[in-house]
């Protein structure tokens, strides 16, 4: 989809500039041009910027999560233990 309809940018390209470490939109504007322009795709890259944040954090978190997880000796899944794949909790 494209975001930024002056410089014919999609969402993927500015996904990858956001990506290689701008974290503002003058400096995805100043990478790319986009929202460089008449600006109107300002707020959509300020999202892209945003939601790339959320997803950094929600990375960061799994990592630390399964870190402790191996720093206590719990099982990754436990689910998938040997024998117990399949069942169901009886009640
Ligand atoms: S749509 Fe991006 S600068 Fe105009």
């Amino acid at each position: 989809m494209i975001v930024c309809l002056c410089k014919g940018l999609s969402e993927r390209a500015l996904q990858e500039v956001i990506g290689e470490g701008r974290c503002t939109v003058e400096a995805v504007g100043r990478a790319c041009g986009g929202g460089t322009d008449c600006g109107s795709c300002q707020g959509a890259i300020g999202e892209l910027i945003h939601e790339a944040r959320l997803l950094a954090c929600a990375r960061e978190a799994v990592a630390e999560t399964g870190r402790q997880l191996r720093d206590v000796g719990a099982p990754s899944s436990p689910s998938r233990e040997a024998g117990h794949e399949g069942q169901r909790p009886s009640h």
